[in-house]
Formats: structure tokens, C-alpha cells, sequence
């Protein structure tokens, strides 16, 4: 049997965590024989309602939930762990933008990335999905002196997953059968779904889709999702939301599919032409625990145009909380173009798994 994976939990009892906690713990993000410790955060007058959640993990006996531990603080729930999923954070309501809760959320995150900085293992991979989930993965980074950036990453899998999902619909294929979408930019109504390289049956995906449908109907229903969902349930997605951080996860740490692309919200190191230093989604492929970006792709001037707007907006928004973003990581943060995170969990012993090194070096950029 492997030794547990760590993970902690922010938001553990509220509505993505409901559905995500039981998926962890049955194996759907690590695989059949990896254990797992949930450390469980919450605020204060939440702990009774994640207690009801706790039981009710023991409850369905999973043999890898090795052990349950609830924590009112990230500094105790951070303590020595390999994954950070952050989750916790005021939600939007119904005709609010992302953006708005900004000044809301960011706090928690500069909270957060000091305190993964202090406790967690020094290899943790930190998933954002608070929103909005770009910048407070930035605000979080650049809080984390000790953590490379490339450890901090964000959810753009929900947007990826609609685009597969809703051109499946439109389609009447499988969405198994569509491959190599992605979506750049920010988790925001100027995220910009990109079908240019796609594939359905690994046939050129806009010799089967009309490009006028995906223009006027497709990119603005993608963007405009989480929104809709809102107003038709009342609350924001949970369930999805869950099934696309343990895609997001899972491939990271066990690798994509042999040549498809996902896409994830990390740090720019410039390339494509980015603005380096913010976080932004990329089309990204992995393999041993790391992430590179898939390169040489073309941008031809409509993506280029839309990949502006989104650029800008992320530019705007890191304006917005530079208060909260410390200088002493500015120079990491925009200069990265080697990625030292070794890719292999290391445990608190220092000690990483026994048949891999426990460092290994590698640039990000393929
Ligand atoms: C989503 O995309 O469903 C979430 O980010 C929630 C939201 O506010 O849209």
C-alpha cells in the first residue's frame, strides 16, 4: 500500500466540497490504491455542519480514507500537505460578475499562500477555485516566497469541460470523441474558448462545426455559463464544479491522455505572447506531476484579438490588488522560464516515493 497523500480542503462543507469530498475518497482523483488525509478547513460557525460531513465520510467505509481531520484555520489545515484544493470564498449571486468579489475574497488568499508558504509540504500543487479564481491563484502565489509559482494554478477545467460538454450536445458525438479544445485566459465572461485545433473522430473539429454557430452562439454560452446556472438553481455549480477539479488534479498528477490538451489556469511565463506574471489559461499537457504548455501552436487574428481582451482584463485585475501582492516574489513571478518544482511528492521526512528521484529539474516549456 503507498503512504497517504495529504489533502487539504478550504470550504470543505459548502456545496463543490459536498459532492468533491466523497470523490477523493473513493479514488476518482488519485487512483484505486492511493490513500488519502482529508484535513477539512471551514470557518468557525461552520465546524458543526463539516462535522455532519465527516460522519458522513466514515459512514461509507471507503478503504483509502486513511484519516479525517477538521480544522477551523488554514495554518493548523495546511499542516505538512501535498494538494491544496482552495474553494472557500464568498460566491456570487444572481447578476453579480466574478470580478466583483474581488476586494471580498482577496484576503483569504493572501491568508492562504502565507500559510501554505509556513506549513504545507514544500512540493504542495494549490488548486484555486474561489473566485475569481485567476487572480486570487496569483494573490496566493505571490504570497508563498518559499513555493515556485508553478506550484499555483487555477480551475479553467469547469470552462473546458462545458465546451466538450455543450459541442457533444450540439454535435451528437461523445464528448470522448472531441479532443484538443481549450480555453485561454481568465475564469471570467472573457474567457476564450478556442475550437481552432480541435478534433472530432481526429478529423479537423470546424470541417463538422459551423464557425458562424461557434462565434455567435458557442463562445458567448461558454462564457456565460456559471452565470446561467446561477439564475436557473439559485446558487452556483457544485457538481460540476467538483468533477472538474478532480479532472484538473488527477491529471496533473497522473498525466493527460497520449496528445490531448487540458487547459489550466498558471502562471504566464510569456509565452504566446502573454503578459508574464499573471495567471492565465493555457493548453497544457502532463506527464510525471508537472504541467507544460503545449507550444507552436497558431493564433490567428480573431484568437488573437479575443486573447487580448482576456490578457487585459487579468492586467486590470492584478492592478486592482497590488496592495496584496508582496515585491519580494514580483521578480520570480515575472522572469519564470525554468520550472524548479521537482514534480515528485516529497513527504515531511524529505523522503519522495522510493522508486523516484526526489528531485527533478525540468523546463516547463516543451
Ligand atoms: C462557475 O463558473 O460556475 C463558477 O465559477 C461559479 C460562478 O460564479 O460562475
Amino acid at each position: 500500500m503507498k503512504r497517504p497523500l495529504r489533502v487539504a480542503i478550504t470550504g470543505a462543507s459548502g456545496g463543490i466540497s459536498s459532492s468533491l469530498i466523497f470523490k477523493i475518497a473513493s479514488g476518482e482523483m488519485f487512483g484505486n490504491d492511493q490513500p488519502v488525509i482529508l484535513q477539512l478547513i471551514e470557518l468557525p460557525q461552520c465546524l458543526d455542519r463539516l462535522r455532519g460531513c465527516a460522519m458522513e465520510l466514515e459512514d461509507c467505509a471507503y478503504p483509502l480514507l486513511h484519516t479525517i481531520s477538521m480544522h477551523d484555520n488554514p495554518e493548523e489545515g495546511f499542516i505538512g500537505v501535498h494538494f491544496a484544493l482552495l474553494i472557500g470564498s464568498t460566491p456570487r449571486g444572481p447578476g453579480m460578475e466574478r470580478s466583483d468579489l474581488l476586494s471580498l475574497n482577496a484576503e483569504i488568499f493572501s491568508r492562504q499562500g502565507k500559510a501554505l508558504n509556513d506549513y504545507a509540504n514544500p512540493d504542495v500543487k494549490v488548486l484555486v477555485v474561489g473566485n475569481p479564481a485567476n487572480t486570487n491563484a496569483l494573490i496566493a502565489s505571490r504570497n508563498a516566497p518559499k513555493l515556485s509559482p508553478s506550484q499555483f494554478t487555477a480551475l479553467t477545467r469547469l470552462d473546458h469541460n462545458r465546451c466538450k460538454g455543450i459541442l457533444a450536445n450540439h454535435t451528437g458525438v461523445n464528448a470522448k470523441d472531441i479532443s484538443n479544445i481549450f480555453v485561454w485566459g481568465n475564469h471570467s465572461t472573457t474567457m476564450y474558448p478556442d475550437l481552432s485545433h480541435g478534433k472530432i473522430y481526429d478529423k479537423p473539429l470546424f470541417s463538422q462545426v459551423d464557425r458562424a454557430w461557434y462565434e455567435s452562439e458557442f463562445i458567448p454560452k461558454v462564457q456565460k455559463r456559471g452565470a446561467e446556472i446561477i439564475v436557473a438553481q439559485g446558487r452556483s455549480s457544485a457538481a460540476s464544479a467538483a468533477q472538474a477539479v478532480v479532472d484538473h488534479v488527477r491529471d496533473w498528477t497522473i498525466g493527460t491522455p497520449s496528445g490531448e490538451y487540458v487547459s489550466m489556469g498558471i502562471v504566464s511565463d510569456g509565452s504566446y505572447g502573454i503578459e508574464k506574471g499573471i495567471v492565465f489559461s493555457f493548453p497544457v499537457r502532463c506527464d510525471y506531476g508537472r504541467y507544460q504548455i503545449v507550444q507552436g501552436l497558431n493564433v490567428d487574428e480573431f484568437s488573437r484579438t479575443m486573447i487580448n481582451i482576456t490578457e487585459q482584463e487579468l492586467c486590470q485585475e492584478r492592478e486592482i490588488v497590488s496592495d496584496l501582492l508582496p515585491n519580494e516574489t514580483e521578480e520570480s513571478h515575472n522572469n519564470l522560464t525554468i520550472c524548479l518544482r521537482s514534480g515528485v511528492t516529497l513527504y515531511a521526512d524529505g523522503r519522495g516515493p522510493e522508486s523516484a528521484p526526489p528531485y527533478l529539474k525540468t523546463d516547463r516549456v516543451i
